[in-house]
């Protein structure tokens, strides 16, 4: 079966987090992503967090599937001209070097558009234009810059950062909605151009109910925190809102059966207002129905904690997976607090292809996140990523026409291969 991108060529400049996030998911819909690589070296993500010896390390194999790798000193004058056919040859590059990185290689966009016009050139950066343009980022930098930390965690606690790698994954995902979106205008136009997705504008737009939040604060409280009903007062920015809802209907994480001893036996629990009866016959407080203390939102604001402790007092004897049994069908909006290992083993999630076991020469079975976005026409096939240089002589013979011959003048200059150190040494 044709798979969706099958045709467009991806030179994959990319490494550690972000970068490899976008090319992995424009490889899962069938693009050719050719990732390079410095001799000897490779994404530093490789040797990160190993846990087998020897092998290329799980950070590095769940962010590369389905891609093929090329070893390039791009420094190198040789491997510069490889890099150059590279240009000419794929559709898209992507990016994500420290800023100017590039440039100081000597592949300006100006350069790259001489050498391929209708060239995409997709970059990650920490920050846009501004005062920080220059900085290096990672993840948790962006968190804080992008307006996440100051709004997470609770309102006694510091600024904190969220398990969810929304500046590097998230900003991954905005970057392969630029490239699509600039691959279609190129359809109409011929032309290539620029995609940029600075990880802090990344961030905001994935915080943006924080910044509605902030203009509705300049006209008076936020009324579905949990402060206001606790007489907390506001200041002038957004404060942390523990875990209330985002959505303007009261909302918290309550204790289940077991909490005593399983760190995850919670639900969270939503007590939206159309379902408001419900749950009041599902926690035995029917008089609560036509009581004007709680009948309405409104009144119910300024007692939210009396409320969740009471419907807290109910979720204890359940477990989270009876309340989801028992609240799902009711429309009462629930949901278990999953751990990284029953994920690991949910049925549903391997079935749909989310979870996937992917075997490795070095490493053998492990797990990995497959593709979250299912294309109906398009199916995933996850493969496993490739060890460092595996695909240079393929890549270097079938995309460039280089000559056996060619390719070992190639490695002999240093140019694919670590240079060979002098025999006098
Ligand atoms: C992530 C980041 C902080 C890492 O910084 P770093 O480890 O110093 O890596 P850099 O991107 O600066 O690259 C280091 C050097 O390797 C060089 N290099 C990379 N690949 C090469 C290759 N194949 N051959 C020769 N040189 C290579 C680069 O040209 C650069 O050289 P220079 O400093 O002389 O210009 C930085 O790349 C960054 O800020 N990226 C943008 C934001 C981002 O994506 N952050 C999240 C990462 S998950």
């Amino acid at each position: 079966m044709v798979k969706a991108l099958e045709g467009v060529k991806v030179l994959d400049f990319t490494h550690v987090q972000s970068g490899p996030t976008c090319t992995q998911l424009l490889a899962w819909f069938g693009a050719d992503v050719i990732k390079v690589e410095r001799p000897g070296v490779g994404d530093a993500t490789r040797k990160q967090l190993v846990d087998v010896d020897g092998a290329d390390s799980l950070y590095f194999t769940m962010l590369n599937h389905n891609k093929r790798s090329i070893t390039l000193d791009t420094k190198n004058p040789k491997g510069k001209e490889v890099l150059e056919r590279l240009v000419k040859a794929c559709d898209v590059l992507v990016e994500n070097f420290a800023p100017g990185a590039l440039d100081r290689m000597g592949f300006t966009w100006e350069r790259i558009q001489e050498l391929n016009p209708r060239m995409i050139m997709a970059s990650v950066k920490g920050f846009g234009p501004g005062p920080f343009e220059d900085s290096k980022v990672y993840e948790n930098i962006a968190q804080c810059a992008g307006g996440s930390a100051s709004t997470t965690g609770f309102l006694d606690g510091p600024p904190t950062v969220t398990g969810a790698q929304i500046g590097d994954s998230g900003t991954g995902l905005h970057l392969a909605l630029g490239i699509m979106t600039a691959l279609f205008q190129r359809e109409k136009t011929g032309r290539g151009q620029k995609v940029l997705a600075p990880m802090q504008d990344g961030v905001l737009n994935l915080c943006r109910v924080k910044l509605r939040d902030q203009q509705r604060l300049e006209r008076g409280p936020l009324t579905e925190y949990s402060q206001y009903g606790e007489d907390i007062p506001f200041g002038d920015a957004v404060p942390r809102a523990g875990n209330d809802s985002g959505g303007g209907q009261p909302g918290r994480i309550l204790k289940c059966k077991g909490w005593e001893t399983d760190p995850n036996a919670y639900t969270y629990f939503i007590t939206q207002a159309p379902v408001w009866e419900k749950i009041c016959d599902v926690i035995n407080k029917p008089e609560w129905k036509e009581d004007p203390e709680y009948k309405t939102p409104k009144a119910r604001l300024n007692k939210l904690s009396h409320i969740f402790n009471t419907i807290e007092e109910w979720t204890m004897t359940k477990t989270k997976f009876e309340v989801m049994e028992i609240c799902n069908p009711l429309d009462i909006p629930v949901g278990p607090i999953l751990s990284m290992k029953e994920l690991a083993e949910d049925q549903a999630l391997r079935a749909a292809g989310t979870i996937v076991e992917v075997d490795h020469p070095e490493r053998g079975k492990y797990l990995t996140v497959g593709c979250p976005i299912k294309l109906s026409d398009s199916p995933v096939e996850v493969r496993r990523s490739p060890l460092l240089g595996e695909h240079t002589d393929q890549i270097l013979s079938d995309v460039l026409g280089y000559s056996a011959a060619e390719v070992e003048e190639l490695k002999n200059a240093g140019a694919t291969e670590p240079a060979k150190k002098m025999a006098a040494e």
